[in-house]
């Protein structure tokens, strides 16, 4: 199986066609080699951004084609019951449940992981004020945007006293002593994302998570970049709430459902803030004043979207083989890609690409990003629209800071193949060496990056 024991001392310099085929004779013994098969893939395309948008699984379209032209075009509304539509939360958080460590029964798959986070946010600091009397909510300046927006709507809510404080970014290994020292006697909730979205960087979610409870503190997990991804086991660190994305390494489709999972000894605590029928106790008895459902289902608010539900239950079973969980070999997968990624990469491109992940696999997620140095400094755009351009498609952020680019790399390792991560980097260095990123239809900023 392959690990972090692949021969990369094997790989010389430059990209040499020995080390192309040792690539090759790799994916010849991937264990997870007919996965792939499972994703319909564009030719010509080495796909290394599933840390945003996740590949189509081949059993997508004629699933969701089934869904609009038998259960709706024929079915019409007996298939809310004939057709199990009403219980789909419910079903697909089932499904979900294996890959981040919790029962059946206790996910939810509803909404966007914004508007979930809204919600559990509101009643983590609901209990907390109840046991402690605290309010404050202390989260991370580097953290994915709407999880900060999302915070500082709700302490606008909450009134008196409910404030969000930030940790400042700081370098990787210096990220969790910073969380640890933030935590004071008026901390209420910890809101962190276990998959940093712009360095990929990872937490320790079981030692941050007791040393929050070590100090009164409840703590919130976003998943949107570890669920299948990187093996998460929310019981086994104990945590209070999380939530994550249907649409990155789940492959559930662009706007894919969310999922919200809340620790049984919460779940029934409050009654969430988006009080709607769903989440109703008895939605179809249509009587007076909200009486929450019990467990998990009172976190649901409207009606779900059957189309997108059917298209993510295709891809959490494109990942899935019967009930076995899959993400140690997964994982195994992805920590032997990303290490050879970067070692490719720095030993080709010269000193312009940086790594801003962690070298440490059990630091990272299953991405891989760069800081653009050197002949790329401040061209990290274009760079990226050259690399697509070329068919290796990754992504651009905006670094910390204004002057700082990131070019992410993300490796999903159901679908990839370890020669791709070789022409990727071939490609990468060909890019950065012949200057072909300085033609200036490259410099023209769409509105997604
Ligand atoms: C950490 C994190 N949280 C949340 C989101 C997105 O949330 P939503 O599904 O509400 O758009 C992203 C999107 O990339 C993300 O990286």
């Amino acid at each position: 199986m392959p690990s972090q024991t692949v021969r990369h001392d094997a790989l010389p310099t430059p990209p040499s066609s020995a080390a192309r085929a040792h690539c090759v004779d790799l994916d010849e013994h991937d264990p997870l080699a007919a996965l792939r098969e499972r994703f319909s893939l564009p030719d010509g395309t080495i796909y290394l951004d599933g840390n945003s948008l996740g590949a189509l699984p081949r059993a997508t379209a004629a699933r969701v084609a089934d869904v609009v032209t038998r259960e709706w075009g024929q079915d019409l509304i007996e298939s809310w019951n004939s057709a199990g539509w009403i219980a789909a939360p419910r079903r697909v958080g089932d499904a979900l449940a294996p890959l981040i460590g919790a029962r059946f029964g206790e996910v939810a798959v509803a909404d966007s992981t914004s508007v979930n986070l809204f919600k559990v946010l509101t009643v983590a600091l609901r209990i907390a004020h109840e046991d402690t009397g605290r309010k404050l909510v202390v989260s991370e300046a580097d953290n994915f945007p709407t999880d900060l927006y999302i915070a500082e709507g709700v302490v606008e809510q909450c009134g008196d006293g409910a404030a969000l404080k930030l940790v400042p970014a700081t370098a990787s290994d210096a990220r969790a002593a910073a969380i640890v020292a933030a935590l004071d006697p008026s901390v209420a909730v910890l809101m962190l994302t276990h998959v940093n979205y712009r360095s990929g960087a990872m937490h320790d979610m079981k030692r941050l998570t007791r040393i929050a409870h070590e100090s009164g503190v409840l703590v919130i997990w976003d998943l949107a970049h570890s669920v299948g991804a990187v093996p998460v086991d929310l019981h086994d660190a104990d945590a209070d709430f999380a939530i994550g994305c249907g649409y990155k390494y789940l492959n559930g489709g662009p706007g894919a459902p969310a999922f919200l999972w809340a620790h049984p000894r919460h779940v029934e605590r409050f009654r969430q803030p988006l009080s709607g029928w769903m989440g109703h106790a008895a939605p179809f008895a249509f009587v007076s004043g909200y009486q929450p459902a019990t467990g998990v289902d009172r976190f649901l608010c409207g009606t779900p979207p059957i189309l997108s539900m059917a298209a993510l239950e295709c891809g959490i079973a494109s990942l899935k083989d019967g009930d076995a969980n899959p993400m140690r070999g997964l994982r195994a997968k992805s920590i032997a890609m990303t290490a050879l990624f970067i070692e490719l990469v720095e030993a080709h491109c010269g000193d312009a690409m940086l790594l801003a992940t962690p070298r440490d696999p059990a630091l990272r997620g299953s991405q891989v990003s760069f800081h653009a140095r050197g002949a790329i400094a401040g061209r990290g755009y274009a760079v990226m629209q050259a690399l697509i351009d070329r068919g290796v498609v990754g992504d651009f952020r905006k670094g910390a800071t204004d002057d700082e680019d990131i070019l992410r790399f993300g490796f999903t390792p159901a679908y990839l193949r370890y020669v791709d991560v070789f022409d990727a980097v071939t490609t990468i260095a060909d890019v950065v060496a012949s200057g072909s990123f300085r033609d200036a239809r490259f410099d023209v900023r769409a509105a997604v990056t």
